[in-house]
């Protein structure tokens, strides 16, 4: 894909997310305890879920009708130049009535990420990156953290009811281990962003979907970090394991989660 359009689409991206957060945002505070219902074990869904998605691939399809969007209520379809989105990431967060989710929309081309963002309402941060383009906070550049040390470290070691309890416990562990601090938050996607903005170091999951990271991990890369292949595969659709960190913590983070 050509600059141009390229630059259209991260446009795009920035204007729909303002206005897709604005949204999650007045719906978390109108919201009324104990409304949602749950996919499954451990996984909520609440009526902002729906509405966000729908908000967000209304406006795609009427300014790019021949991408393709894949969210995570929604499905769709992949394609040369697809939209990832997750309209609220940390739903359980949400519908509890914790401040911390966002929404997450990232494009790419090609199997190439190529523009990201994530709109955290509640704290009123705004994520962008763009291929080549550096990585934002509220519009300021932003730079993963200068830690070298793994026992000076924080890492967010990401959990669902996807995969064995006893795998998580065993990845904390070895992780910790080595001296790491460790935190789980429930936004995967607010992880990889306080990575780019060097709060966090690391941030891993065994199994994530494809919405979660898709804006995250573009952002961690233009911020100057390290992230997984995670497309490798049928990542886009089924999802794989997430790794992201400062290069520095490569080597450590890799043999302790069992991420490559
Ligand atoms: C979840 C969050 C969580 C991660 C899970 C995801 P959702 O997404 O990102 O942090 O650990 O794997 O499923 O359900 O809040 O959109």
């Amino acid at each position: 894909m050509n600059e141009s359009e390229a630059k259209r689409r991260y446009d795009a991206a920035c204007a729909i997310g303002r206005e897709a957060g604005e949204l999650a945002r007045r719906m978390f505070e109108a919201r009324e305890a104990n409304t949602f219902v749950m996919k499954g074990h451990q996984d909520y869904l609440t009526e902002a879920d729906g509405a966000v998605e729908r908000l967000i691939t209304g406006r795609i399809n009427e300014l790019f009708p021949d991408d393709f969007v894949l969210g995570e209520e929604g499905g769709g379809a992949i394609g040369e130049n697809t939209w990832i989105i997750d309209p609220i990431d940390g739903t359980a967060n949400f519908a509890r009535g914790i401040p911390h989710f966002c929404v997450s929309i990232g494009f790419v081309s090609g199997g190439i990420r190529t523009a990201g963002i994530i709109a955290n309402p509640m704290a009123d941060e705004f994520y962008a990156a763009r291929r080549g383009g550096g990585a934002t906070l509220n519009g300021k550049p932003m730079k993963i953290s200068g830690i070298t040390d793994i026992r000076q470290s924080t890492v967010e070691l990401g959990w669902s009811s996807r995969l064995p309890m006893s795998d998580y416990i065993a990845m904390v562990q070895r992780v910790t281990d080595t001296g790491a601090g460790f935190l789980r938050r429930g936004s995967g996607a607010l992880a990889l962003a306080d990575v780019a903005a060097g709060r966090i170091d690391g941030y891993a999951e065994l199994h994530i979907n494809s919405w979660d990271i898709a804006a995250g991990l573009l952002l961690v890369e233009e911020a100057g970090g390290w992230g997984n292949d995670f497309f490798a595969g049928e990542g886009m659709t089924r999802g794989n394991p997430v790794l992201a960190c400062v290069p520095a913590l490569r080597a450590v983070l890799s043999k302790t989660t069992d991420i490559a």
